[in-house]
C-alpha cells in the first residue's frame, strides 16, 4: 500500500507530518511524493487563516473528482476545527483525524484496507457513513519517539512542547492543538543525541511559544549545546512577553545557536495589541528588541504582523508601519486578518472593509522589500538559513 501525505500550515505541522509518515513506514507501507499512485491520501492541514484552510478542502476536492478508489483522510489542525463538517464539505472523505490523534492514523486506515492489501470498499462506504473521527483527545500527547523516520539526513524538526496557552484573540492554535504540554527534557535530549550519532547536526527546536518551555527553556538550550555531533541549534517562536535577557545571553554565549530570533509583533499600537490579547506594549517590545541587539552580535530580527483586526484605524496602522520604518527587520511575514470560529475576536465586528485590508497589507509589504532590496538591515543580520 502507497501512502501520499501534502503538509499544509506551520513547520509543527511538518515535524506531524513526518512522524505520522515513519508510522505507515514502520507498518510496511511505502511513502511517495505525488497522489496518483497512492492507495491512502492523507492532507494535514491547517487552520490558521480561513484561506489555509479553503485551500485544503478544494484541493481534496479536486484529487477526488480526479482519481476514485483511494482512501482520503484529512489530518490535523483544520481537522480538529471542523471535525464531522468535513464529511458534509467532501463526501468522498473516508476519515478525519484531529492533531491529539495523529499517533492512531495507520489504526484507522487498517479498518479501510482489507486483508489482502486491497481497500476494503464495503467498510471504507461504511465508514464513511459513520464518519470515521478520531479529535477528541486534542490534550493527549502523541508519542513522538516511536517514530525514528527522519526525511532529511542533515537537518531536524525537534517539537520540545505541543499545544498553547496564550489565547491570543485572534488565534484558532489554542483550540485546535489543545494546552500546553512541555515534552520531558531527557526525551528531548535522548532524541537530539540519537540524531547527532545518526550525522544530523542542524536541530530546530518547535513550539508554538519556546520560552514557556518548562521548567527552564534556556537551561534546555544550554543541555542541548553541550551534546556531541549537535553543530546548528535554532528555535521557534519566541513570545515578546517571554522571551528575556537570560535568553539573549545564551544566544550571544552559544556558537552552536543561530543569531536570528522570530519574535512576532503583530501590531505596533497599543489598543490593538490589549484587543488581540498579546500581552505586551509597544514600548515594551522595543525595549526587547533594543536588548536583544545589544546581547546579540549579528542579530537576525523577524517577526510577524497582522493588518486590519477589528476596530483598526488609520492611526493603529500608523504605529505599526512606523515602528517596521524605524525597526528594520530582517524579514516579515504580514498577514490580513481572518475571523476564526470560536476565538475572541471572531466575536468583533470584521470590520476593516478588505480593499483596506488589501492596501495595508501592500504598504507593509513594499515597505519590507525595499528595506530588503536597500539591505538597510544588514548590520543586524546574521548568515544563518532563515
Ligand atoms: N505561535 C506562533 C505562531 C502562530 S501562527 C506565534 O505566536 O507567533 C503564525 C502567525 O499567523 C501568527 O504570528 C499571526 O501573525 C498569524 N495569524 C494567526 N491567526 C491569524 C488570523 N486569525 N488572521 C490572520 N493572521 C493570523
Ligand atoms: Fe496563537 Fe498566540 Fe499561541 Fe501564537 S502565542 S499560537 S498567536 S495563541
Ligand atoms: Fe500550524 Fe496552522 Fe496548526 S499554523 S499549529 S498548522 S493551525
Amino acid at each position: 500500500m502507497k501512502v501520499y501525505i501534502r503538509t499544509f500550515g506551520c513547520q509543527m505541522n511538518e515535524r506531524d507530518s513526518e512522524f505520522i509518515a515513519g508510522l505507515f513506514m514502520e507498518k510496511g507501507y511505502e511513502l511517495i511524493d505525488s497522489p496518483e499512485e497512492a492507495d491512502i491520501v492523507l492532507f494535514n492541514t491547517c487552520s490558521v487563516r480561513e484561506h489555509a484552510e479553503e485551500r485544503a478542502i478544494s484541493n481534496m476536492g479536486h484529487l477526488m473528482k480526479q482519481y476514485k478508489n483511494k482512501i482520503y483522510g484529512m489530518v490535523g489542525c483544520a481537522a480538529q476545527a471542523l471535525k464531522g463538517k468535513l464529511f458534509e464539505r467532501l463526501p468522498k472523505l473516508g476519515l478525519v483525524c484531529g492533531t491529539g490523534e495523529i499517533a492512531k492514523l495507520p489504526e484507522l486506515v487498517e479498518k479501510i484496507v482489507d486483508s489482502s492489501g486491497g481497500l476494503n470498499l464495503r467498510y471504507l462506504e461504511e465508514a464513511r457513513k459513520s464518519k470515521i473521527l478520531a479529535c477528541e483527545n486534542i490534550d493527549g500527547d502523541i508519542p513522538e519517539l516511536r517514530s525514528r523516520y527522519r526525511e532529511n539526513n542533515k537537518r531536524a524538526y525537534v517539537s520540545i512542547m505541543r499545544g498553547c496557552d496564550n489565547f491570543c484573540s485572534y488565534c484558532i492554535v489554542p483550540y485546535v492543538r489543545g494546552r500546553e504540554r512541555s515534552r520531558k527534557i531527557e526525551y528531548i535530549l535522548n532524541e537530539i543525541k540519537g540524531l547527532g550519532k545518526r550525522g544530523i547536526k542542524d536541530i530546530t527546536l518547535l513550539g508554538q511559544n519556546v520560552n514557556s518551555y518548562r521548567p527552564d527553556f534556556v537551561n534546555l538550550l544550554g543541555e542541548i549545546n553541550k551534546i556531541q555531533g549537535v553543530e546548528k541549534i535554532n528555535f521557534l517562536t519566541s513570545h515578546p512577553k517571554d522571551a528575556n535577557i537570560e535568553l539573549f545571553k545564551a544566544i550571544q554565549d552559544s556558537d552552536k545557536i543561530i543569531k536570528h530570533l522570530h519574535l512576532p509583533l503583530q501590531s505596533g499600537s497599543d489598543r490593538i495589541l490589549k484587543l488581540m490579547n498579546r500581552g505586551y506594549t509597544r514600548e515594551k517590545y522595543l525595549n526587547l528588541i533594543g536588548e536583544a541587539r545589544n546581547i546579540i552580535q549579528g542579530l537576525h530580527l523577524t517577526t510577524d504582523i497582522i493588518v486590519g483586526f477589528p476596530t483598526e484605524t488609520e492611526e493603529d496602522f500608523n504605529d505599526t508601519l512606523n515602528l517596521m520604518k524605524d525597526t528594520k527587520f530582517g524579514m516579515a511575514y504580514i498577514f490580513k486578518y481572518s475571523p476564526r470560529t470560536g476565538t475572541e475576536a471572531a466575536k468583533l465586528a470584521d470590520d476593516v472593509p478588505a480593499d483596506v485590508k488589501g492596501k495595508r497589507h501592500k504598504i507593509l509589504l513594499d515597505l519590507q522589500r525595499e528595506i530588503h532590496k536597500r539591505k538597510i538591515y544588514e548590520k543586524t543580520r546574521c548568515h544563518c538559513v532563515n
